[in-house]
């Protein structure tokens, strides 16, 4: 955990793994085995890049696919193909400390997920991956500190909204100096919206995607953009997945538009983003899609430091509410009953001593009603208030929880009230809402404080709202979690300049959130 700010990592960082070249080291690979000799595969099959992710203290995901031709189904040939791997403890790969054989099937679009184990707790690994005699480039990661560990200071990056169309995803490249110990990613990932020909980069394809193939070809564009693949290959990712990665604001399986996507037609379509989710995304093999189901929730630990609930908030909910009465329906459900005691489970018997989940969609209140009466987005923990307002009830017990956010298109950083209805009641606990990578792109930013900031009196719980694009960075330690609002002046052009718009502050054991 300390290893955020120790200097070899830093010096390592600005060195820079990628540009170690990965011709320089291939003699120190055993000679390629005589089946990949044989039967030659395309050139550049590792053009996507290399990624890692769900760390465990002895553990990580490794992840590639192979796909000479990205944006076209990826190219390779129909057969199952060996791809070698190794981890190391070492840029240059003298001290290997595992190694194997994976195979990259065509079922699984020839991606390559490898769940190895006996690591080291909290420790810096690189590794590559090799088919057909050509070499991957070098990745770098990490593993979670040691389950009894309590101490030390964990770096997360909270990302989400990466539309390809809004911009270019400059602020990974600012994170990556940043170089936290994981990036936890809250969904929309990609975005399903057909090409635009007025938007900084237009998408792939000539419509919405529907089939595997199409699925495919989009998540190969972004993986193109340079900052996200770089990031990749530099910290393990934890992810979660929101609407756009099948379709917008879609519930369970009932599609955004049921009256033009027949029920048949969107569990076909389902079936086909969750596979193709899978495939490019650094997770186990848990993961792996039963048809249109998918298991993403789960739970990840950093030592005792800080326990992580992932959520799925898309697969188990009610469809949306339509009214204000629908919103506070108590039959309503946002996780579903099996996630739901999962996560009350986990956060009443937590060791940690930061409660932190990943959430999807934003769960402090958005009044959007200026004045008297209440308006609310349906699509957000506020159309479900009956299960929400339990799990703020539930927060009193925790210690310390955090909800990590995504899906608004701003840094919306709140505290937590146990009932939003009594502006009197408890804070229970702080909301950090991430903004987006790109998505909405560069915004006026006098237009939004006109519109948002005349809420702000009927919102007294926000701490702070904006508008920039980036992400932001927790230091985790035992006393308290120090956070910045890490942005840039555009994601227009491909390179930006970052700063730091706030800082902010949660106490251990004093609920809420303030700016520093
Ligand atoms: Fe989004």
């Amino acid at each position: 955990m300390t290893g955020a700010m120790s200097p070899d990592r830093r010096r390592v960082l600005t060195a820079g793994a990628a540009a170690l070249g990965a011709a320089a080291s291939a003699q120190l690979w055993l000679p390629a085995g005589a089946q990949a000799a044989g039967r030659p595969l395309p050139d550049g099959v590792f053009g996507l890049g290399v990624a890692s992710g769900d760390p465990l203290p002895d553990g990580i995901v490794l992840w590639t696919r192979l796909a000479p031709d990205p944006l076209n189904g990826g190219g390779m040939p129909d057969r199952t193909v060996p791809v070698e791997w190794q981890i190391a403890r070492d840029t240059r790969f003298k001290k290997i400390v595992r190694q194997g054989t994976a195979q990259a099937r065509p079922a699984h679009g020839h991606s390559v997920h490898v769940d190895v184990r006996g690591l080291r707790p909290d420790t810096t690994y690189w590794f590559r991956f090799r088919a057909g005699g050509q070499l991957s480039r070098v990745g770098r990661t990490r593993t979670a500190p040691a389950p009894d560990s309590s101490g030390g200071n964990l770096r997360v990056a909270l990302a989400s909204c990466q539309n390809w169309q809004h911009g270019y995803f400059t602020p990974y490249a600012d994170m990556l100096q940043q170089d936290p110990d994981v990036v936890v990613f809250v969904g929309d990932y990609i975005y399903e919206s057909t090409p635009s020909a007025t938007g900084v980069r237009r998408h792939e394809g000539t419509g919405e995607p529907y089939s595997l193939t199409q699925y495919r070809n989009r998540y190969a564009q972004y993986r193109s953009d340079p900052d996200l693949a770089e990031m990749h290959a530099n910290a393990p990712f934890v992810v979660t997945f929101d609407d756009h990665e099948v379709d917008n604001d879609f519930a369970g399986d009932i599609p955004q538009d049921p009256g033009k996507q027949a029920h048949d037609a969107f569990v076909a379509r389902l079936t086909a983003a969750y596979q193709a989710y899978y495939e490019h995304m650094p997770v186990r093999a848990t993961a792996v899609p039963n048809g249109p189901h998918i298991r993403m929730y789960r739970r990840l630990e950093f030592g005792r430091l800080a326990r992580l609930n992932v959520l799925d908030t898309r697969q188990y909910r009610s469809d949306q509410a339509t009214t204000q009465e629908g919103a506070q329906d108590p039959s309503l459900t946002m996780l579903g009953a099996a996630q739901k005691r999962w996560l009350v489970d986990g956060l009443r018997h937590s060791p940690a001593r930061w409660n932190l989940i990943a959430s999807q969609i934003m769960m402090a209140e958005t009044d959007l009603q200026v004045g008297e009466g209440k308006l609310w987005f349906y699509d957000a923990w506020d159309g479900y208030q009956a299960e929400r307002n339990a799990l703020l009830q539930e927060f009193r017990r925790v210690s310390n929880p955090v909800v990590l956010t995504g899906d608004r298109h701003l840094t919306m950083i709140s505290d937590l009230k146990a009932d939003f209805a009594d502006p009197r009641s408890a804070v229970v606990g702080a909301e950090f809402v991430g903004t987006s990578i790109s998505s909405n792109g560069d915004q006026d930013q006098a237009a939004f404080r006109a519109q948002w900031d005349p809420r702000r009196a009927d919102n007294p719980h926000w701490k702070l709202l904006d508008a920039h694009r980036g992400y932001h960075l927790f230091d985790i330690r035992r006393d308290g979690i120090d956070a910045r609002v890490r942005v840039v002046d555009t994601v227009v052009a491909p390179r930006a300049t970052p700063s730091t718009l706030a800082r902010l502050r949660v106490e251990a054991g004093r609920p809420g959130v303030h700016l520093v």
